[in-house]
């Protein structure tokens, strides 16, 4: 069992090493953000509130998304380990998933920070902007929000976990399959 959180701002590249990730260790992906948007594109009402805090680049309320993931583990017993990606992203969260997982005997391999700065994101989100349909890439003050919460609220989980030594910085720059050797060579040495 494997169970790595993939940590980040906002257009660092979590979603795109995760798809590789799971392919090559066999994982179960669990972004908070696609479980999201799935939630909005079938607009249910769990959707329709989330999609007041996304659009202004806020944070859904911790217990929101911890039932989220709650169920999603509880549903996927017999996976080989989870990458968790854009969860937790506040103490709550990291302080209900350690909870989840030890109850359960599978703790936290390891979390691996993708470290970009803050120019490359913007230009990577509004990138995407231009053709994905997310209406939180479409504007530079959304964008320049998401990443100032991060700053307040996430990043301070990079000393959570690195308390339990289990915190690994990686550059976040170069190409995608340079970013996912490294990301492997810290997987490999868990
Ligand atoms: P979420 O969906 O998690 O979005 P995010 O964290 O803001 O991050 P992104 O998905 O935009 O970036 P990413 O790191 O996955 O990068 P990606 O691989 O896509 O959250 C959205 C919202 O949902 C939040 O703002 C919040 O409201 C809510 N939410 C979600 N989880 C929550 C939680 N736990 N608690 C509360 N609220 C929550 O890459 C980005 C772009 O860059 C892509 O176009 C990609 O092709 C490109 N790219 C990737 N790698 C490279 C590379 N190496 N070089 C150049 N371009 C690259
Ligand atoms: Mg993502």
């Amino acid at each position: 069992m494997i169970n790595i959180i993939l940590f980040g701002p906002p257009g660092a590249g979590k979603g795109t090493q995760s798809n590789k990730l799971i392919e090559k260790y066999n994982l179960v992906h669990l972004s908070t953000g696609d479980i999201l948007r799935s939630e909005i594109s079938n607009k249910t009402k769990l959707g329709l509130e989330a999609k007041t805090f996304i659009d202004k680049g806020e944070l859904v309320p911790d217990e929101v998304v911890i039932g989220m993931i709650n169920t999603k583990i509880e549903a996927n017993k017999f996976a080989n380990g989870f990458i968790f990606d854009g969860f937790p992203r506040t103490l709550p969260q990291a302080i209900a998933l350690d909870a989840l997982l030890n109850q359960r005997n599978i703790p936290i391999s390891g979390m691996i920070a993708l470290v970009v700065e803050k120019e490359e994101l913007i230009k990577r989100l509004l990138n995407r902007g231009k053709d994905s349909g997310r209406t939180d890439d479409q504007d530079i003050d959304i964008i320049e929000n998401r990443i100032k919460v991060y700053n307040n609220e996430t990043a301070p989980l990079a000393e959570y976990y690195d308390k339990q030594n289990k915190y690994k910085g990686i550059n976040g720059i170069g190409t995608v399959d340079q970013i996912f050797d490294r990301v492997c060579s810290e997987i490999d040495k868990l």
